[in-house]
C-alpha cells in the first residue's frame, strides 16, 4: 500500500504546479481498480483484447522466447488476466505478481491460487516507481529471470520514469534475463479517442474517482459534479491526456490546504504513450535491452516486444 503521507505529499505538491497535476498511479484503490477491470471489458477499450488475443496466439513460441521453469515477475499485475495463459505455457518455478493495489492484488493471488495449485506465489504490494527490494528465489536454483509488463502500463510514465523502470527491470532479471512487456502502437486518433471516451462512461468514471478517493483519504470537499473527464490524442506529443476540468470557478479544501481554480482550468490526470516499434526498441535499448521478438496484430493496434538483457 502507497503510504497515506505519499499520496498526501503527492497530491499537494501536484495541485501547487501552474499546470495541476496529479500522478496516475493513485487511480488504482479498490474502486478504481475495479473500474479498470469495467474498462478492459468495452467496446471501444481495444487494448486488453488486442493483447490477449496476441498472447493467445503467440503463446508457445512466448513460452519458448521467456523460458519454461523460469521466474516471473510482473509489475502493474491487477487482475493478472493475460498472464494466466502465460503460466500455463511457461509452469515459472515462482510468480511475483507487484502492484501497488492491495485490493487488486489480493483478488487475483487467491483465484490464481486456486486455479493453479502447483504455482508459488509471492504477491508484493508495492510502488514500481520507487526502488522495490524484492524477494530472492534464483539464489538458490540460478533459474533465468523474466519481468513482464502488460497492458501498456509503460505507457503511462514519462519518458524519464520509463527509462528509470527500464532500468531497474535490467538490474534486476541480470545479464542473459528476458522482458516481456506489451506496449500500445501509434494509430488513427478517432480510436484512441473512443477508447478514452466510452459512451457508457466508465472511464469518466474512473477519472473522477480520484477526486472521490481524495475526498475520503485526504479530508477534501470536491464536489464531483464540478469537474469534468476530458481525454484527447495529443498528437505531437504522441499520447493520450486524461483530465479533469473544473466547470466553475470555486475553491477545494484538502485538509488545512485551499486550492483555487478557474472555469475551464484542469487537473492533468494521466497520459497514455504511445510508441511505434521503433521508438520504443530505442527506449529500451537505452536501458540494456535487445529487442530479440515482436508479436504483432494484422491491424497495428498493439505490440508485445520480447526483450533481452544484453
Ligand atoms: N496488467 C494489467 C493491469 C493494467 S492497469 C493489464 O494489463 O490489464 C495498471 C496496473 O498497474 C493497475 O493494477 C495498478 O494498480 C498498477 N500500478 C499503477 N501504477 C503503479 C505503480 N507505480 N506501482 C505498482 N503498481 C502500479
Ligand atoms: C493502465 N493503463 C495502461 C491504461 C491506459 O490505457 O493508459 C489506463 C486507462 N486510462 C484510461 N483508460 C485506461
Amino acid at each position: 500500500m502507497v503510504p497515506a503521507d505519499s499520496f498526501r505529499e503527492d497530491v499537494i505538491a501536484g495541485l501547487s504546479q501552474p499546470h495541476k497535476a496529479l500522478p496516475p498511479k493513485y487511480f488504482y484503490d479498490a474502486e478504481g481498480s475495479r473500474l479498470f477491470e469495467r474498462i478492459c471489458r468495452l467496446p471501444e477499450y481495444y487494448p486488453t483484447r488486442a493483447e490477449l488475443a496476441l498472447t493467445r496466439a503467440h503463446c508457445a513460441d512466448i513460452a519458448r522466447f521467456a523460458g519454461r521453469g523460469c521466474e516471473l515477475i510482473e509489475y502493474g499485475s491487477g487482475a493478472s488476466l493475460k498472464t494466466r495463459l502465460l503460466l500455463r505455457a511457461l509452469r515459472p518455478s515462482v510468480y511475483v505478481p507487484v502492484d501497488i493495489s492491495q485490493a487488486a492484488l489480493a483478488g487475483a493471488a487467491q483465484r490464481l491460487s486456486r486455479e493453479f495449485s502447483w504455482l508459488h506465489i509471492f504477491a508484493v504490494v508495492g510502488d514500481f516507481s520507487q526502488p522495490l527490494r524484492l524477494p530472492v528465489f534464483r539464489a538458490r536454483d540460478g533459474r533465468r529471470r523474466v519481468v513482464y509488463f502488460p497492458g501498456s502500463t509503460i505507457g503511462n510514465l514519462d519518458i524519464e520514469e520509463a527509462q528509470a523502470f527500464l532500468s531497474m527491470s535490467r538490474a534486476q532479471v541480470g545479464t542473459g534475463g528476458a522482458m516481456l512487456i506489451g506496449v500500445d502502437l501509434k494509430k488513427d486518433a478517432t480510436l484512441l479517442h473512443a477508447a478514452y471516451n466510452d459512451a457508457k462512461g466508465v472511464t469518466a468514471r474512473f477519472n473522477l474517482n480520484l477526486l472521490r478517493r481524495i475526498n475520503r483519504e485526504l479530508d477534501a470537499d470536491f464536489d464531483l459534479r464540478r469537474f469534468r473527464h476530458y481525454a484527447y490524442y495529443n498528437a505531437s506529443l504522441g499520447r493520450v491526456e486524461m483530465h479533469l476540468v473544473s466547470l466553475a470557478r470555486q475553491a477545494v479544501r484538502i485538509g488545512r490546504h485551499r486550492f483555487a481554480f478557474e472555469r475551464g482550468e484542469t487537473i492533468h490526470t494521466e497520459n497514455s504513450c504511445k510508441y511505434s516499434v521503433e521508438e520504443f526498441r530505442a527506449l529500451a535499448a537505452q536501458a540494456g535491452f535487445r529487442g530479440a521478438k515482436l508479436w504483432q496484430d494484422r491491424q497495428g493496434l498493439f505490440a508485445l516486444h520480447g526483450l533481452v538483457a544484453a
